[in-house]
């Protein structure tokens, strides 16, 4: 099949990429490192020619609502406009699991219209929740971290590693459109001021970690359970000591891809 991967220069995309090409289907990517905007529309009616599956792993490093809203609506509106006039099958999409139950949050808000716009539109889909990555802790440090100390918000998560999702997409695009997909998990529920920990440990930094919930970005409204995963969800196998195994003081990116991929779809 022709999969385009919308986001494909991205954390999950390349992985996503890789998964695809492993099953020897053959990848069109889209970014703009590419010359591909899909926010604006610009060189997407080119990129989709002859393409079978869009998967969007897409992202928007912004922190406001109204923007999140606008970059995860806009693209969507202008990827399924471009899908229809090249005739694409099926639209697969990244989610996060738990964006429904969260309120308050700018990029779960934009996900939010991202679902919707997708579900309203006419190019059958599947949309594909799932957990935090298991680099998600040592991500959300970097943003605060500051003199050798960061803000980690104590959220539960039972993270999931990021060469399974990669590999739980490439297996949805190359199948039929199911609309809600099962959340996607990890096996073990795990703290993410720990996580954090281990993480900044494995790869030999020292960085103090003050848990609070005044990072700015998680707030009290993602406290308890509301990240986990819904009943019935899929869990992928690689755990977060499987992974931190493979991580090192560089290149996390090619320590997940050495992990290899061994996920299978319920
Ligand atoms: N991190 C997690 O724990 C987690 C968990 C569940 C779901 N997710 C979801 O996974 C998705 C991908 O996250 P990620 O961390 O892999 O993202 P990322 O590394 O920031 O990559 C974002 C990708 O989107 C592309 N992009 C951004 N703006 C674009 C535009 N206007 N036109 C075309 N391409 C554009 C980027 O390429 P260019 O910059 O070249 O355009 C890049 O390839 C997100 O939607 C996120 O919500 C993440």
């Amino acid at each position: 099949m022709r999969v385009a991967v919308a986001g494909a220069t991205g954390r999950i995309g390349r992985l996503v990429w890789r998964a695809l090409e492993r099953r020897q289907h053959e990848v069109r990517p889209i970014s703009r490192a590419h010359g591909v905007d899909v926010w604006s529309g610009e060189g997407l009616l080119g990129a989709l020619a002859g393409v079978d599956v869009v998967v969007d792993v897409t992202n928007t490093t912004v922190t406001d609502e109204a923007a999140a809203v606008d970059f995860f609506d806009t693209a969507t509106q202008q990827l399924l406009a471009a899908e229809r006039s090249a005739g694409v099958s099926h639209h697969v999409v990244l989610s996060i699991a738990g964006v429904s139950r969260v309120r308050g949050n700018a990029h779960y808000a934009g996900k939010r219209a991202q679902e919707a716009a997708v579900t309203a539109g006419d190019i059958p889909y599947t949309i594909v929740p799932a957990t935090q990555f298991h680099d998600f802790a040592e991500m959300v440090a970097s943003w605060t971290e500051e003199n050798g100390v960061a803000l980690v918000p104590p959220l539960l998560v039972q993270p999931v590693a990021p060469s399974d999702v990669a590999d739980v997409l490439a297996h949805v695009a190359t199948n039929n459109p199911r609309g809600h997909h099962v959340d996607v998990a990890g096996p073990e529920v795990e703290d993410l001021v720990d996580m954090a920990r281990r993480t900044l440990a494995a790869r030999g930094r020292n960085v103090e970690l003050v848990p609070s919930w005044h990072t700015g970005i998680f707030g009290v409204e993602m406290a308890g359970d509301v990240l986990l995963p819904s009943d019935g969800a899929h869990l992928a196998p690689t755990s977060f000591d499987a992974w931190l195994a493979t991580v090192d003081g560089r290149a996390s990116d090619s320590a997940r891809e050495a992990l290899g991929t061994s996920a299978t779809v319920s």
